[in-house]
């Protein structure tokens, strides 16, 4: 990542209110994303062939890789962990075959590492993948995943059966927060119902914004193109989710993996590993433990970050950091080199340039003196 210095930079923090329209405090929730959550989860690389023993590598290999000691504490298992049946008391159960042990058992095994477990369900009868959801069995759902020391919860939209997902989705947030346990409430609506108009006042502490991400620089383009004005929903405790990530996954080059983790982090997004972090070389490692990348990330300047100026294919983006500095990713979405600057009018700034190779962007820290 490169730094440069220049002058005078005026930082404009976006005031943003904690009372939604239905009356809920964002106050009343319990703070446990302060900043935006870090960790992993096994959607993107494993989808339904997730097991116990992927689980635990994974917990592993995020300490073993140094990303915990960086920040990186959620290991989340996404769908397909849950039997296809609910047990006779009506509670979901692990799949004995993929999770013989257990959930209790991993989780007694993710925090004996220092770190927290995230589960997955959905506000609908079935999950994505047609195994058992939690409509209509929040409280039993939620007082079980509290048993077994779940931190995290990731609540999906399948089958929601036509009914509002502002109730399906507040049901949940009230049964978490009845359940005995602090539990980070990740709201997966995608942006039709766009949630980040109600999902603060479901008690969820961030939601995604677009539909699901794929391998790939069209995909990292159009959900950063998706972004535009959702900046105000966005604040500690509430965070835009943009998607896990891709990094690591095999389907961008390096530069366009940077590309995509820097301007997640422009966003102030939650940065979730989406790679098997047991079989990961040395470019995923580097990006995804980038010290400079992840306090963009984790700091709140006032406003997450947004595209401020552009010409042609490339575009300048821009957020505010708590220090007065401002990060900055100068982006190139086109296929050839070209020289991106900040100027003036964009940052109040001199201008300052950088040649970006094709797919690639620039992430720089431009403080005033
Ligand atoms: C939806 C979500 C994904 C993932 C899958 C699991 O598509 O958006 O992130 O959780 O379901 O089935």
């Amino acid at each position: 990542m490169n730094r440069s210095i220049a002058c005078a930079l005026v930082v404009s923090a976006l005031v943003v209110g904690t009372t939604t329209a239905s009356g809920y405090l964002n106050e009343q929730k319990p703070m446990l994303a302060a900043t935006p959550p870090m960790g992993w989860s096994s959607w993107n690389a494993l989808g339904c062939a997730v097991d116990e023993k992927a689980v635990r590598g994974n917990a592993d290999a995020m300490v073993a890789s140094g990303m915990a000691a960086v920040g990186y504490t959620y290991v989340d298992i996404d769908d397909c962990w849950m039997a296809p049946q609910r047990d006779a008391d009506g509670r979901l159960q692990a799949d004995p075959m993929r999770f013989p042990s257990g959930i209790k058992a991993i989780a007694d095994y993710v925090h004996g590492k220092g770190l927290k477990l995230g589960i997955y369900s959905s506000a609908g009868v079935a999950t994505c993948e047609n195994l058992p959801g939690s409509l209509d069995h929040e409280k039993t759902d939620a007082k079980t995943f509290a048993s077994w020391g779940v931190d995290l919860l990731k609540y999906d939209d399948c089958y929601g059966e036509g009914r509002p997902a502002v109730e399906r989705f507040t049901t949940m947030g009230r049964a978490l927060e009845a359940s005995g346990r602090d539990i980070l409430y990740s709201v997966c609506a995608w942006s039709e119902v766009q949630p980040w108009r109600w999902a603060a006042a479901t008690g969820a502490h961030y939601w995604r914004t677009f539909s699901d991400i794929t391998d790939s620089w069209d995909a990292v383009v159009a959900i950063a193109d998706q972004q535009a004005g959702l900046g105000p929903y966005s604040r500690p405790n509430g965070w835009n989710d943009p998607d896990m990530l891709e990094v690591g996954n095999g389907g961008m080059t390096s530069d366009e993996y940077r590309a995509h983790i820097s301007l997640w982090a422009l966003l102030n997004a939650p940065l979730m590993a989406g790679n098997d972090l047991r079989r990961m070389d040395a470019t995923p490692h580097d990006l995804l433990t980038n010290r400079e990348m992840i306090a963009v990330d984790q700091d709140w300047g006032g406003t997450q970050g947004r595209e401020v100026a552009e010409e042609g294919d490339l575009q300048v983006w821009a957020k505010p950091m708590s220090s007065g500095a401002a990060a900055v990713v100068l982006l190139n979405r086109g296929t050839d080199a070209g020289q991106a600057y900040t100027t003036a009018a964009d940052l109040g700034l001199p201008r300052a340039s950088a040649w970006v190779p094709p797919h690639a962007a620039k992430m720089l820290i431009v403080a005033p003196h």
